[in-house]
């Protein structure tokens, strides 16, 4: 008997037929740094921009947990049966913590805001995200962000088809300036300008943090400018000073300030838990006048659903077991943190002095350290650094999107000890020393001059050494 054979067409995607995001350079970043990393696991990191490990413990977990499920059940008040529902069920879109991080603000930020006004998100990208979202409403809005930026913005306004204008960044932090000379070129090309990405303190990836007058100014500009500010603020509570300055929300006296949080750096980055509090008011919609955070829940709840309340819980318990400050909850790691930011930039001292083309710049906290080289730092010296030296760092033109700081690299001092960090900046040094040894250019063969601005491009044909 003969049998028919029908030809069976095999699913096929074409790229070109897919969101556009995914054939954006900056979408590799994340994966190609992992990637290195997990090729070379010896190798000592100064790229890794997570928080300190050295004080976790499993326990912390469920005692966090434990203190939450108390908390509702003695000061909120709720039956065994409703604190079980709380934690096993779906949950408020909104979250379950709004009271506790309104409460932490208060008490960390003098910011002054109520729990109606927060959603609890999954992480701080998410918040992002949603908030691009709602704030794209056509092909002609913009949002502006200091470039370099973290790559996580960058992310989420490719994913809300939010294009990001790049406005300069100088000594310590965003330019104004420059701010005000975009913004006036982005109207002057028709577009619509709704907001300005900042991250005022400890900057990832350039570390520096806004003076006080420059915060005051830019919330003058944003008033001036009818803009609306998206403040990230994720490292700003990991500092021991005891003048640490305000926040723009905690200056915003207009609601101008669309505030993002992070637990990721200050609760633990496992959790996924984040939040944006958003007291603006949207009039003009079927229910009336009502919150941004109300709008952005509605978003959510397409989305996420709702953060899981188990992790919220963990986080909540965090809070509540520091009576809500998270300056107090991470004593410890700020010590680190400081430690090493301290310890980093004397050794970059000792190891690099003399190499007067070799610069960096001295945050006063966070994680990073950005030093600037004569020579072309790609993912091509990533390569070869975590190959021929054990070190990681990471390259700075993934805060440019490819479009510059190919002569910078980003140094994170978080997650190393005292003797990984001694260790790892003498590789530093010795891959500094390899690059500046050689001919002018001699290694800048693999890297494609015509995707780099300025600066960059000067290379000449070679191998990578
Ligand atoms: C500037 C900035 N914002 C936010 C985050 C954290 O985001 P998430 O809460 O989604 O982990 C980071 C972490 O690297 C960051 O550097």
């Amino acid at each position: 008997m003969e049998i028919l054979q029908t030809e069976i067409a095999v699913a096929e995607l074409r790229a070109a037929t897919l969101h556009a995001s995914l054939a954006d350079v900056s979408m590799e970043s994340m994966n190609l740094l992992n990637q290195v990393a997990d090729t070379y696991p010896d190798a000592i990191s100064f790229a890794a921009g997570r928080p300190y490990e050295g004080f976790y413990d499993v326990a912390q977990i469920h005692e966090y947990l434990q203190v939450f499920c108390d908390h509702l059940r003695t000061r909120v008040g709720l039956s065994e049966a409703e604190t079980a529902r709380t934690l096993f069920q779906y949950g408020a879109t909104k979250g379950i913590i709004g009271d506790l991080v309104a409460r932490g603000l208060a008490v960390d930020e003098g910011i002054d805001v109520d729990p109606s006004s927060v959603v609890v998100t999954v992480g701080c990208q998410e918040a992002m995200f949603l908030l691009l979202r709602a704030l794209r409403a056509d092909g002609s809005d913009a949002v502006l962000a200091p470039s370099p930026t973290y790559v996580g913005l960058t992310g989420a306004a490719l994913l809300a088809d939010m294009p990001v204008l790049p406005v300069r960044t100088g000594e310590h932090g965003i330019d104004l300036d420059d701010l005000l000379v975009q913004l006036r070129r982005a109207r002057a090309e028709g577009k619509r300008v709704r907001a300005c990405y900042v991250t005022p303190d400890f900057a990832n990836p350039v570390g520096v943090s806004l003076p006080l007058a420059d915060r005051h100014r830019l919330l003058d500009i944003a008033a001036d400018e009818d803009l609306l500010l998206l403040e990230d603020n994720a490292y700003g509570l990991l500092s021991s000073a005891t003048d640490r300055p305000p926040t723009l929300k905690a200056l915003d006296r207009h609601q101008r300030v669309v505030y993002l949080g992070s637990f990721a750096k200050t609760g633990m980055p496992g959790a996924r838990v984040g939040y944006v509090v958003a007291d603006q008011r949207v009039t003009g919609t079927s229910s009336g006048e009502v919150l941004l955070a109300d709008e952005l829940s509605k978003l959510k709840s397409m989305l996420t659903v709702n953060t899981s309340p188990i992790a919220q819980a963990v986080i909540g318990g965090k809070l509540l077991a520091h009576d809500c400050s998270l300056v107090a909850a991470n004593r410890q790691e700020t010590e680190v943190y400081e430690r090493n930011l301290r310890q980093v930039l004397d050794g970059l001292d000792r190891r690099l002095e003399g190499r007067a083309e070799v610069t960096w710049n001295a945050p006063t906290g966070g994680f990073f350290i950005v030093l600037t080289v004569p020579f072309t730092v790609d993912d091509a010296l990533l390569e070869h650094a975590a190959r021929r030296h054990g070190v990681l760092f990471t390259p700075m033109h993934h805060f440019y999107g490819a479009s510059d700081g190919f002569r910078q690299l980003r140094l994170s001092i978080s997650t190393l000890t005292y003797e990984r960090i001694e260790e790892g900046l003498d590789r530093l040094a010795a891959l500094i020393d390899e690059q500046l040894g050689e001919r002018p250019g001699e290694r800048l063969a693999q890297f494609d001059a015509s995707s780099a601005q300025e600066g960059a491009g000067e290379s000449s044909p070679g191998e990578v050494a």
